[in-house]
């Protein structure tokens, strides 16, 4: 996808990536299929979870016959090939969005945006905020933040970006909360890292979306790869100036528009799946009821 939104006259400026936890792999059991090519039996095993417990029956999937008559659990087995135990994928725990950018047609980004107001990131818009008041006196304190800067020509940018008047006026910007990053945690993912620096906040967190917010304003919202709206009202935010389009040509159940809506932003959006674009309809002309998903 970077590739082909480069090829069409882009840059690439930056890859998010959305890192989450509760991601299942989608990968082929080699050493299954390695078995029934070279007619090799299977020894059935008892499933065990790690703590040592067994599935009950509720957590099993169940197999049905072709005229749908419930005939059992599956069976658990295990092979003795050299491929047993490989298979051919990895558990997807990222999700990689990117940051593009219309070459500008102005000399610098500054011309750009009076001219077409787009070009810049709304870093302030999109802060990431404290999560306590502790951790705003850590950070105004600098535990991560200029003093840190040993580098005095790293200090001096930092300074010149952030608007910090000498060494120790932190203007109310800066209060705010952190820069925003190239970095988005699921709580699943954020945990880790907490566990081991307590510094996940500084990070933006979003869940996968969930089952309650999929169906908010309609009975099934059946599209595969539904955006989270808390997700989709902020990457709107960063990059839409003050009243701007967002487009989305690939809108399947509109996620993109509702966020746009709640942002006060106009929105357009194309989706070549009839019952998708209905379904998307509906969601945007109700997108008030999404608020509540706001964070
Ligand atoms: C990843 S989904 C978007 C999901 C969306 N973000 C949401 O939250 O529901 C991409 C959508 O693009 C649509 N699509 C793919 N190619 C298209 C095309 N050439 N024109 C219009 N829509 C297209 C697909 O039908 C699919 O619904």
């Amino acid at each position: 996808m970077v590739v082909n939104i480069e090829d069409a006259g882009f840059e690439i400026r930056d890859q998010i990536q959305w890192i989450y936890g509760s991601g299942f792999p989608k990968s082929h059991n080699i050493g299954k299929s390695v078995d029934k090519l070279l007619g090799n039996e299977r020894e059935v095993i008892d499933k065990v979870f790690p703590d040592g417990s067994k599935p009950r029956e509720t957590q099993q999937l169940k197999i049905y016959n072709d005229n749908d008559k419930y005939i059992g659990a599956p069976k658990y087995t295990k092979g003795n090939s050299d491929y047993e135990g490989w298979g051919t994928a990895l558990k997807p725990a990222n999700e990689p969005i990117c940051l593009a950018r219309k070459p500008l047609s102005e000399k610098t980004v500054a011309e750009n945006v009076i001219k077409y107001s787009t070009g810049g990131i709304n870093i302030d818009g999109c802060r990431i905020g404290f999560s306590d008041d502790e951790d705003k006196k850590n950070f105004i304190n600098d535990s991560d933040g200029i003093n840190r800067q040993k580098n005095s020509k790293v200090r001096e940018t930092y300074m010149n970006n952030t608007n910090i008047i000498g060494n120790h006026n932190i203007n109310d910007n800066r209060q705010d909360g952190r820069w925003p990053s190239n970095i988005i945690f699921d709580e699943e993912a954020a945990k880790l890292l907490d566990e081991q620096s307590g510094n996940s906040s500084r990070f933006f967190y979003q869940a996968k979306v969930s089952k309650t917010e999929r169906n908010i304003s309609i009975n099934t919202n059946n599209h595969p790869t539904v955006k989270p709206i808390n997700l989709m009202t902020y990457l709107c935010r960063l990059i839409t100036p003050k009243g701007g389009v967002v487009l989305d040509p690939f809108m399947g159940s509109g996620s993109s528009g509702i966020s746009a809506c709640l942002e006060g932003f106009k929105f357009i959006g194309m989706e070549m799946d009839e019952d998708y674009f209905k379904i998307a309809q509906a969601r945007i002309n109700n997108f008030e009821q999404y608020r509540k998903l706001l964070k």
